[in-house]
């Protein structure tokens, strides 16, 4: 598969261009307005070509997919753009800067008939999938609530402290990942925050299930990213999941106090169930989920069966995200657009 990629900048040098090379692919072309990230890019991931316009990649490089980490002003227009020109498409988040320009990039994927995959890598991520399976497991019941924190730093937001990054570009990976941890899309947000100082933003978000389950996720901007930065806890009926900073999974369920018991052992039916992974082993696990994302999204480019999420996951992230912002403006419990 010829892949084209747009946007070399930090993310895509860092994470996804490592991971997507380590697939079957061929890196047809990178595409980047700035001359020396690209000139970079080219050298390290040995593209074929290089062009500081996408609509000149399209038209030379003879693609079969694309990719992208621009921004989400940029996202919408070079998404469209593609799936136009009947390419698959893998989009960052987000997918676009408003839930409305994410739908008008679906309506693109759906008259091209191209899959539009976005980067909630995050689901993938192996601590988070094992959170996930177990939750799916017949065995676990109902999700009744989740305790979410997901935090960051000030760093981008003290200049820009209008916020629109951090609701974009970070809280935007909970509006997905919430759904995709309970099982059931988010019906409403009533949302509060607390400004510290320009830039350091406390936020308390409470998600409604129509289901009747709970969430409640912290997101600010106050703390140091040289901490752990997220905790994911998802109760059931005497049992719940915990992930904590994509480093360990516990499964806690009902097991009987050991006080009387002489014999007491570690029951593998109701004794806590921990997962940590070897970290001493170089590539044996994907913390971070780059890796299986863009494995999934190639398996989508091909037309085979992929869970990887689609563009109208996106603008579901993306009406959640404006609800919590209405809410933060209005008071209110705001209704999550269906
Ligand atoms: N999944 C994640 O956890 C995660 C983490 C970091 C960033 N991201 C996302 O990745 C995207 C990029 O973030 P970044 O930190 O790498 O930003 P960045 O600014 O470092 O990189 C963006 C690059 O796009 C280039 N660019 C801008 N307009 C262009 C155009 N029209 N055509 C071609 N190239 C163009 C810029 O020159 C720059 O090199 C954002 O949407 C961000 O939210 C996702």
């Amino acid at each position: 598969m010829r892949i084209g990629w747009i946007g070399c900048g930090t993310h895509a040098a860092e994470m996804l261009l490592p991971a997507l090379t380590r697939l079957p692919v061929t890196l047809a072309a990178v595409c980047d307005t700035d001359a020396s990230r690209l000139a970079e890019a080219a050298r390290r991931f040995g593209a074929a070509a290089s062009f500081a316009d996408a609509e000149a990649m399209f038209e030379a490089a003879r693609l079969d997919a694309v990719g992208m980490a621009v921004g989400p002003a940029a996202h919408e227009a070079l998404a469209r753009r593609a799936l136009a020109r009947g390419l698959a498409v893998f989009v960052e988040k987000p997918p676009a800067a408003t839930a409305r320009g994410a739908e008008r990039i679906a309506e693109a994927a759906a008259r091209g008939g191209r899959p539009c995959i976005i980067g909630f890598m995050k689901r993938y991520s192996t601590a988070n999938r094992i959170a996930a399976n177990i939750l799916r497991d017949p065995g676990f019941g109902p999700a009744v609530s989740l305790i979410g924190e997901y935090m960051t730093a000030p760093t981008y937001f003290e200049r820009d402290p209008d916020y629109d990054g951090f609701f974009l570009h970070h809280c935007v990976h909970a509006m997905d990942l919430v759904p995709w941890l309970m099982g059931e899309r988010v019906a409403s947000v009533a949302a509060r925050g607390f400004t510290i100082a320009p830039g350091k933003l406390a936020l308390h978000a409470g998600f409604g299930f129509a289901s009747g389950a709970l969430a409640t996720v912290v997101m600010g901007t106050h703390q140091s990213r040289g901490t752990p930065m997220e905790f994911w806890q998802v109760m059931g009926d005497h049992r719940r999941v915990e992930v904590r900073n994509v480093l360990s999974v516990r499964y806690y369920r009902a097991p009987a106090f050991k006080v009387d018991d002489p014999a007491a052992t570690l029951d593998p039916v109701s004794d806590t169930l921990l997962w940590e992974p070897n970290l001493t082993v170089a590539a044996n696990e994907d913390h971070k989920g780059y890796h299986a994302l863009l494995a999934a999204f190639l398996a989508a480019a091909r037309g085979e069966a992929s869970d990887a999420p689609t563009i109208d996951e996106g603008v579901a992230a993306l009406r959640v995200l404006e609800a919590m912002r209405r809410s933060l403006a209005s008071g209110r419990t705001e209704t999550v657009q269906a």
